[in-house]
């Protein structure tokens, strides 16, 4: 999805941000994307990707459903 300001919205399948990546996303490193803005590779996410707030656990829940969708 293109979003205001030119940003285009991520791929959240598994196919995408596992099986097709270089270094695959983990269950941690999506904790680390959602909450921090850093990617897979290191890199700073785009500032319109929210940095989330929230519990550890409920992090780890949203890390956990992004991770096994679409499998
Ligand atoms: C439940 C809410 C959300 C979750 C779990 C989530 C998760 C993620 C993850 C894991 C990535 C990294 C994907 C990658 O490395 O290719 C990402 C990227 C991104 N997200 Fe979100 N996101 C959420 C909501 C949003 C919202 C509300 C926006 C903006 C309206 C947004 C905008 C973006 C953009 C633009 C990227 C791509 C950034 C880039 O390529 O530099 N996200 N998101």
């Amino acid at each position: 999805m293109h979003l205001p300001g030119g940003a285009v919205s991520a791929d959240l399948r598994h196919k995408a941000l596992v099986t097709e990546q270089r270094r695959p996303y983990t269950v941690p490193l999506l904790e680390r994307a959602i909450s921090t803005g850093i990617d897979n590779e290191g890199a700073k996410l785009d500032p319109v990707m929210p940095r989330w707030r929230m519990s550890k656990s409920d992090l780890h829940d949203v890390a956990l459903y992004v991770y096994n969708r679409l499998k």
